[in-house]
């Protein structure tokens, strides 16, 4: 079931959304060579906790950490540990943030120092998809229009698309319907609605699109070992308005990036 929102509701998801860009904004000033992930995930845990907020994914089914930590190869949901970032690494920082009863969830895939052209060009691509996403996601459009534009641009340019993750539906849970697949056809799925809230990440592999899933029954890997990028904002459909509730201007001003 969907849960369209209220405008009261939406401000409130604007809230949560903009306590979990600052996080990854704050974040972002920690990642470089040698740090290890359990660092910034103590950085992340710490600054929502000073903020009101609470980190949602921490104890989420189990889950030990208040970021999903995405090392080269790792698609998603990696814990945080004493591996410390090396020089060429690239790492995905997934956060989700519970402000006021709702949730903003936000991915930034880093480059770690010097990183190769190649991964670098990964990273653009799959961030570009994003946008890409967010432009066909429009009030009357259907979520396969989301679905497809971020995979003809990923794909049209030699990556693949994780299938068996998903964007979703967000709000007082941070997964609700409609769930929001990455590859798809135009014109299926279900109707965007003024109201809607969602979550749309791409998973984007260098290699083939097959993934496994490690012992500890969370860690997605890439079968082949290539990396995967990631990145994720949180979406509001209003008044027939698509507005971005997450932003990645605080990282940008972290990293010196131009924003797309
Ligand atoms: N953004 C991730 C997702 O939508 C957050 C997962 S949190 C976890 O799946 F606790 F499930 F790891
Ligand atoms: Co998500």
């Amino acid at each position: 079931m969907i849960y369209l929102k209220t405008s009261e509701e939406i401000a409130l998801m604007r809230e949560a959304c903009n306590l979990v860009s600052r996080t990854l904004g704050e974040v972002a000033k920690w990642v470089t060579p040698g740090v290890t992930t359990l660092k910034l995930d103590t950085i992340a845990r710490e600054f929502i906790q000073d903020n009101g907020g609470k980190p949602a994914c921490l104890g989420y089914g189990g889950f030990p950490g208040t970021l999903c930590i995405e090392v080269n190869e790792v698609v998603v949901h990696g814990f945080p540990s004493n591996y410390a970032l090396r020089e060429g690494d690239i790492v995905g920082l997934d956060c989700v943030v519970e402000l006021n009863g709702y949730n903003g969830d936000q991915c930034y895939t880093f480059p770690v120092g010097e990183v190769s052209p190649e991964v670098m060009a990964l990273l653009k691509t799959t961030k570009e998809s994003l946008y890409k996403g967010i432009a066909a996601c429009k009030e009357g459009n259907r979520i396969g229009d989301i679905a497809n534009a971020v995979q003809t641009y990923c794909e049209r340019r030699g990556y693949s698309i994780v299938r068996e993750m998903c964007g979703h539906g967000i709000g007082r849970s941070m997964h609700e319907d409609p769930e929001v697949p990455n590859y798809g056809r135009k014109g299926m799925g279900a109707l965007i609605k003024n109201g809607m809230c969602i979550a749309i990440e791409p998973m984007v592999n260098m290699g083939k699109r097959n993934i496994v899933i490690g012992k500890d029954g969370w860690t997605c890997r890439t079968r082949d070992g290539q990396p995967s990028a990631h990145y994720e904002h949180t979406v509001a459909i209003m008044g027939g308005e698509t507005e971005i509730l997450t932003t990645f201007d605080y990282v940008d001003q972290v990293l010196g990036n131009n924003a797309i």
